[in-house]
């Protein structure tokens, strides 16, 4: 079978410093497909690799790898795409095409139109299967992300579209189902009956650099709220699947998002210097922090704080599960600390169990000491990166991990209240906190796990 990946986007940000090192390993590691980049950015095939590929890269690897000049806006580039499709694939006897939008949202519509039609075109003596990959976030808000799904249904059966969440090739998301649905202790202390708050948090010390174009189209809600960030709480809040098959964990899935209610208490907030280069003024938020909760039988009232956005003066990605404290009131002692759950995403992933253990030579005085799983300690620095896992599910056809459209769609209801034009920006210097993040906290009682 002759595999092609058609890559729109393929001289993109994402293309260039996630997908082609995915798709080398994935070569290294024996799988056989080619990719045929289309981009504008670049005249030709030679310019292409001199100036995306790493110089040291395998021959193995740039032999499989073309390019095409496209443009989507050029009366051209379909005839183009379908004339080197079809000169590929001469002589072939089972082709398998796989279409992989990595572009602005605006621009899907067009691609998927254009990819109908070089689908309907091209033919050949053999064996045609196809499948297309959608990178996140699908559409732009609840409504334009089903009119994008009812024009892919007209080209593509369901279980040929691939639409993408990274974050679910990451190890951490695997690990906290396997940690809750492996594990009968954690199973019996995972609700509201023990669990007091949860909060997430992502801050990145980049800012937006080369990818305003895109960004500022986007805005920190699409770009990670939607779909990142609901997917973990998804995994962290969901009913126990009566397997780990796709199908029944997506059951689950969509019964969490369907009982958040909207999003009230949420602020967004901007670094200052965001576009400045580009001579206006943009206004897209890159930072935003809310509450939320999920009203289901076992996770209703633990309110789950969210704080996630750019330019922050140190990177922390954690998700902090914080216990009920009964202790402190039996035992008459304030000074007992809280029990907890510290998953560390950046800079590697670790977990953490914080429970009180006796101080030596006291007489009863405790203190947290934490139990703690090191993932590079246990298993080796060699996890594959979250796009490899992902796109060599794709490769093997496994629909694992992928969100559905029904998750999607219920993911855009919920924070459709935060893409509204209206919303007060606060404008925060680089490397520095919002002050909004101090305001959810003092309003809701709360601090942050810092
Ligand atoms: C991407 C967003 O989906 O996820 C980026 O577009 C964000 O803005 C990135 O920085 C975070 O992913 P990771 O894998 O670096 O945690």
């Amino acid at each position: 079978m002759r595999t092609i990946i058609i890559q729109f986007g393929g001289t993109g940000d994402l293309a260039v410093k996630k997908l082609y090192p995915a798709y080398r390993n994935l070569m290294g590691h024996g799988y056989e497909f080619e990719v045929l980049a289309l981009g504008r950015r670049y005249k030709n095939r030679e310019e292409f690799l001199k100036e995306t590929i790493d110089k040291e890269a395998p021959k193995s690897f740039t032999d499989h790898l073309d390019y095409l000049f496209y443009d989507t806006s050029e009366e051209q580039a379909v005839p183009n795409l379908i004339a080197s499709l079809t000169e590929k694939i001469k002589g072939s006897r089972n082709v398998h095409f796989i279409y992989y939008l990595a572009l602005q949202p605006s621009l899907y519509e067009d691609a998927i139109h254009q990819i109908k039609e070089v689908d309907n075109a091209l033919s050949c003596d053999c064996k045609r299967t196809k499948r297309i990959v959608v990178e996140k976030p699908f559409g732009f808000d609840l409504e334009s992300a089903k009119r994008y799904n009812r024009i892919l249904e007209q080209a593509f059966a369901d279980k040929e579209i691939f639409r993408i969440d990274h974050y679910l090739g990451k190890e951490f998301m695997q690990n906290i189902l396997l940690m809750r649905f492996h594990n009968d202790i954690i199973r019996r202390i995972w609700d509201n009956r023990t669990i007091e708050s949860i909060q997430i948090i992502f801050d990145e010390t980049h800012g937006v650099d080369q990818r305003l174009g895109f960004y500022e189209k986007i805005g920190v809600v699409r770009d990670t709220i939607q779909n990142h960030i609901m997917q973990i709480i998804t995994y962290l809040t969901m009913g126990e699947p009566a397997s780990l098959t796709p199908g029944d964990i997506a059951i689950e899935k969509v019964k969490v998002l369907k009982s958040i209610s909207p999003i009230e208490d949420f602020h967004m907030g901007r670094y200052e210097s965001l576009g400045a280069t580009s001579g206006r003024v943009v206004q897209t938020p890159t930072y935003g922090a809310f509450k939320l909760s999920v009203n289901s039988y076992d996770f209703a009232n633990i309110p789950i704080y969210v704080r996630t956005g750019k330019m922050q003066k140190e990177p922390k990605s954690l998700i902090y599960i914080k216990f009920k404290n009964m202790t402190k009131q039996v035992m008459h002692n304030e000074k007992i600390a809280d029990n907890s759950v510290i998953i560390t995403i950046h800079p590697e992933l670790t977990i953490d169990i914080s429970m009180n253990l006796k101080v030596p030579n006291t007489s009863w005085e405790s203190k947290p000491v934490r139990f703690r799983f090191s993932q590079s300690d246990t298993f080796g620095a060699n996890t594959p990166e979250a796009y490899e896992q992902i796109l060599e599910k794709i490769l093997l056809d496994d629909k694992s991990l992928f969100p559905t459209m029904e998750e999607i769609n219920e993911a855009w209801r919920i924070v459709e209240p935060m893409l509204k034009d209206d919303i007060p920006v606060e404008v925060y210097p680089m490397k520095t906190l919002p002050r909004l993040v101090n305001e959810i906290a003092e309003k809701n009682g709360f601090e942050w796990f810092d």
